[in-house]
């Protein structure tokens, strides 16, 4: 049987996974590396980690499989998205690739919006320039590094630096080129309109496909190395949000994920191409081709409750290691003893400032309604609440675009915990679903390469043999009202409070 290889270069580190024609994960492997902040506010990673951190987690999943090497047919590629590794004419790497939470750029943005023109960018590449994207990287290049940007001939995203790397060949796919500000999301191509207008050249950026397709082979002498056959298919793949909804199934109208990891992400299906001329949402092509997928970022989700743990969970912290239970668990059965909306107490969720929906770099995080009465528990459920209101918010732009919502699949560290998936039912008003693979990203990646292969016809076929449903929580329609109730108030609270986050974020 035919075995596929997904590839995941994260943030974190690489993730390898092998899957096999079934659809079942068969092995795995991790390998971390560094990420450097030069200054605050500023993300960069050595693409030579990423080179190693690849090889390794390829073959600690190697090693793990037991599988006959020579059945592997096919890699899919996968990565964090928008971070910028700049090439010489030799292929040389020539500094530290800028990552997509680097947010040095503002400058460059607002030079570039007025270079292009808000309008025009909205119309061609349906997304405001923001900071953590390639566009205003290679500008910032310009204006600070002119020696460094004098040498550059490609500008390559994360996973297609890995591509070259393996194939030899110059390639990227539609999803991941979406969040470049340089690509013509509707029509699914560069945009000479863009490139031209910002006096970059075409011939840096790399071929486009579409996800599943083929855009190389493994380098023989690679393939040599690697104890795998001389005919290994590399397809495209896509950016780690389109990639992980393969994983996980969004590939029909009315699917919707929402994935709490340290981020929260709000992934939702399109069948035509739709913008929030607003721009509080993402609108990107997806890896289904021919389809799109609006999205929703929350920069501290999951991390909110991290911050809490670390800060605030000390007891639970000790407790954990005495009790053999994890500390996030401890935490949470204190909260399930807590009534919806912890007595009246709301969290504010922006402690890392916000993208969706506000793009507020200054936003700050804030319980509000503390009283004498309230308890640790009262605060731990508000933080769980007020995150899935923020998820909630990406959910009501969704819906105001006209995108339906049906089903959606919860993901993450957030749908592990049976009362957050609960606490997520009754706040997002639809049907919640927990899905098996949480491999997500490489998973996905893994599938499109079966597909680049044949092994399915469609990327939905391959979701239907691959995805399992582990669970399904229908809203409780009690508890809607009472959370809808208090998500007017959440909702309130930003608006009231934005004037004095700047105020604050200038006291040193
Ligand atoms: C998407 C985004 C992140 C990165 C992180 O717009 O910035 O999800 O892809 O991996």
């Amino acid at each position: 049987m035919n075995t596929f290889l997904g590839i995941d270069v994260g943030t974190t580190g690489c993730k390898a996974v092998l899957v096999n024609e079934e659809g079942e994960l068969i092995a795995k492997g991790i390998e971390e590396y560094p990420l450097y902040t030069p200054r605050p506010n500023w993300a960069e990673q050595d693409p030579a980690d990423w080179v190693r951190g690849t090889f390794q987690a390829i073959k600690k999943t190697l090693d793990s499989a037991g599988v006959d090497r020579k059945s592997i047919a096919g890699i899919g590629l996968t990565g964090q998205m928008h971070g910028s590794v700049f090439l010489d004419q030799k292929g040389e790497v020539i500094r530290p690739a800028i990552l997509w939470c680097d947010q040095r750029t503002a400058k460059e943005c607002e030079e570039i919006t007025r270079i292009v023109g808000q309008e025009n960018m909205m119309r061609i590449n349906g997304n405001p320039v923001l900071a953590g994207f390639t566009a205003p990287k290679i500008y910032w290049l310009k204006n600070n590094e002119p020696d460094h940007y004098a040498r550059v001939a490609k500008v390559l995203l994360p996973k297609d630096y890995i591509r070259f790397c393996l194939t030899g060949d110059f390639a990227t796919d539609v999803s991941d080129a979406s969040g470049t500000s340089l690509f013509d999301v509707p029509h699914r191509k560069w945009s000479e309109e863009i490139i031209s207008a910002l006096d970059l050249k075409m011939d840096w950026f790399p071929r486009c496909y579409e996800s599943p397709e083929i855009t190389g082979y493994l380098k023989k002498d690679l393939a040599g190395q690697l104890g795998m056959s001389e005919k290994v298919i590399v397809v495209a793949g896509g950016g780690d949000n389109a990639a992980g909804a393969i994983g996980t199934g969004i590939v029909k109208s009315g699917l919707v994920s929402a994935s709490i990891g340290t981020s929260g992400v709000v992934f939702a299906f399109s069948d035509e191409v739709k913008i929030d001329m607003k721009g509080r949402v993402h609108t990107f092509c997806h890896a289904v081709p021919g389809k799109w997928h609006v999205m929703g970022v929350m920069l501290a989700a999951g991390g909110s409750f991290r911050w809490f743990r670390d800060v605030l969970g000390m007891d639970e912290k000790n407790l954990s290691t005495l009790l053999e239970k994890d500390a996030y668990e401890l935490l949470t059965q204190e909260a399930e003893k807590v009534e919806p909306g912890g007595e009246g107490l709301i969290f504010l969720p922006y402690l890392t400032g916000e993208r969706t929906p506000h793009a507020d770099p200054y936003a700050r995080g804030v319980f509000f309604g503390l009283t004498l009465k309230h308890r640790k528990n009262e605060m731990v459920r508000s933080v769980m609440e007020g995150v899935t209101f923020g998820m909630r918010d990406s959910l009501e732009i969704i819906r105001e675009m006209n995108i339906p919502i049906r089903e959606v699949m919860a993901i993450g560290g957030g749908a592990k915990s049976s009362l957050w998936r609960s606490i997520q039912a009754d706040i997002y008003q639809v049907p919640l679903y927990q899905v098996k693979v949480d491999e997500g990203p490489a998973f996905g990646a893994a599938l499109l390469a079966a597909v680049g292969k044949g092994v399915f016809k469609t990327v939905p076929q391959a979701c239907e043999k691959a995805v399992r449903v582990l669970d399904k929580i229908l809203p409780d329609p009690d508890q809607n009202a009472r959370y809808n109730e208090i998500y007017g108030i959440y909702r309130d609270l930003y608006p009231a409070l934005k004037p004095f986050y700047k105020r604050v974020a200038n006291i040193r």
